[in-house]
């Protein structure tokens, strides 16, 4: 039997008791605005001069130039912290992570201090001896993309391959501007100290990725030992390093290196290969096998870098070896725990402008201060602020023990992955730390031999606090 509510809840209602209902709801909705347009108290909000739609607090005890601000993304400043950091270089072994007893941010201005943002005094610390200049015209590396993506590349391919001697070879969509822009693109290449090589070629995407197989080995040199297909944002973080390791195999024989997924879902999906975006090395014995069978591995209905494994394991006896340090990073969202572990640096990293955000050029600037053994160096200060050399500069709720190499898992799950699901690459591992402290870099500049780091701790609420640090060699 169906029961009429509002009969039943107000048996025999008066008049005058629906009136007392009427004002006791008027009242409730009238609160709920009051409490909703009352200003919420809070901690008191500090005075803000406003310049060109950038607000700047009485806090800031400097000139800051607005136009940096607005480089820097900068709305709403909080903080501005300068200092200086003067690097030694030195032939001592020098662990990844180096302890310091002094404290990093300490107090502004006052004596010696070059104003009222600056840190007085430098902090002075040792970096390793960086190789010699790098011949690698024993590697060459292929490409597949599109004429805009190639130079958005060139930034980030000249840290490795300017003057290097090696080649890259770019096979790319037919130029719809007739060759314009493919001739513009040469030319900023052969300025910058890279080797670029382009072809065109009708085919889709993923064909042309492997035809790439044939168009190193066609081109092979006589110094020529490896081929390395690469993805337009793979990042090669220091060719000495790259060099030195590829010294440890036998080009002689064929031979499949690559890096796996850091998630296992990823590897059930697309199977034991060489993932593309952590670099895919052929020795040249195998380049001249695959060539054989390209027609053959041309009909498989896999493609890009699966087909280059298919092609390997279905018609050769070699099979992949791992190089762990060769990066995929299949990392949703949040990848700085990677970068800020402490762990000897990858030898490549991907999809850092899409899975999530680094700027790799920019991360390697300073590169061409300390070398590249500089790059992501550690060190940890007494005060527990950690800077992670072209990435970070970070305090932990909970500060890890010295020699703790647990990798922060901060990135998000990805196509179901378990916690576990990461560990057979990155283990081991610890939670995220979501009380962590973190001024990450935004830009970084080189002018007359001194590098310049602006790392930036957002907070749309009470404005971003900026991080300036200013590197110059010992005695310039
Ligand atoms: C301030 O911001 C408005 C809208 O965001 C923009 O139209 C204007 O040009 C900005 N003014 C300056 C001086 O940057
Ligand atoms: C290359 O990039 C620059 C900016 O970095 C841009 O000005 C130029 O138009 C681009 N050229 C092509 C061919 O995409």
């Amino acid at each position: 039997m169906l029961v009429n509510a509002r009969d039943e809840a107000f048996p025999g209602a008066s008049w005058a008791w629906k009136k007392i209902l009427r004002f006791g709801v008027a009242f409730l909705v009238v609160l709920g605005f009051v409490a909703m347009l009352w200003p919420s108290v809070e901690t008191p909000v500090l005075p803000m001069t406003t310049v060109s739609n950038i607000t700047i607090s009485s806090d800031v005890k400097c000139e800051i130039d607005t136009d940096l601000l607005s480089r820097l993304d900068v709305l709403k400043l909080a903080q501005y912290t300068r200092r200086e950091i003067v690097v030694d270089i030195t032939d001592e072994h020098l662990p990844m992570t180096q302890r310091l007893d002094a404290p990093f941010l300490i107090a502004k201005g006052g004596e010696g201090a070059q104003d009222g943002c600056s840190i007085p005094a430098p902090m002075e610390v040792k970096v390793p001896r960086p190789p010699k200049l790098t011949i690698a015209s024993h590697i060459d590396f292929g490409v597949a993309t599109s004429v805009g993506r190639l130079n958005d590349s060139l930034n980030a391919f000249q840290h490795w391959a300017g003057y290097t001697r090696t080649r890259i070879f770019a096979l790319l969509e037919p130029d719809e501007t007739g060759g314009e822009a493919i001739r513009e693109v040469k030319t900023k290449a052969d300025a910058m100290g890279i080797n670029l090589i382009i072809t065109e070629s009708e085919d889709d995407y993923l064909r042309r990725y492997f035809a790439l197989i044939p168009l190193l080995e066609e081109n092979a040199r006589e110094s020529t030992r490896w081929g390395c297909i690469i993805d337009d944002d793979t990042f090669f973080l220091s060719m000495p390093k790259l060099v030195d390791a590829l010294a440890k195999y036998d080009h002689t024989t064929p031979m499949y290196i690559g890096g796996l997924s850091e998630s296992i879902p990823q590897i059930a999906t697309f199977g034991m290969i060489g993932f593309g975006g952590a670099g895919v090395f052929l020795s040249r014995p195998l380049m001249t096998q695959l060539a054989g069978v390209y027609d053959e591995c041309s009909q498989m209905d896999f493609t890009g870098d699966r087909r280059i494994a298919m092609c390997v394991y279905t018609y050769t006896q070699t099979r992949l070896t791992v190089d762990h340090r060769l990066r995929q990073l299949d990392l949703m969202h949040d990848a700085s725990g990677f970068f800020e572990s402490g762990r000897e640096p990858p030898l490549t990293v991907h999809h850092w402008k899409s899975w999530f955000h680094a700027d790799m050029p920019k991360l390697a600037v300073v590169a061409e201060l300390c070398g590249d053994s500089c790059l992501l160096r550690q060190w940890h200060f007494g005060d527990g602020w950690i800077l992670t050399n072209g990435f970070s500069v970070i305090k932990y709720h909970y500060d890890p023990e010295a020699g703790d190499l647990a990798m922060e898992q901060t990135w998000d799950s990805h196509n179901g992955a378990s916690d576990e699901a990461y560990l057979h690459e990155l283990g081991p591992l610890r939670r995220k730390d979501d009380d962590k402290k973190s001024y990450q870099l935004q830009d970084a500049v080189i002018e007359d031999q001194h590098v310049t780091q602006w790392y930036i701790m957002r907070d749309p609420k009470y404005g971003d606090e900026i991080l300036e640090l200013s590197w110059r060699a010992r005695g310039k």
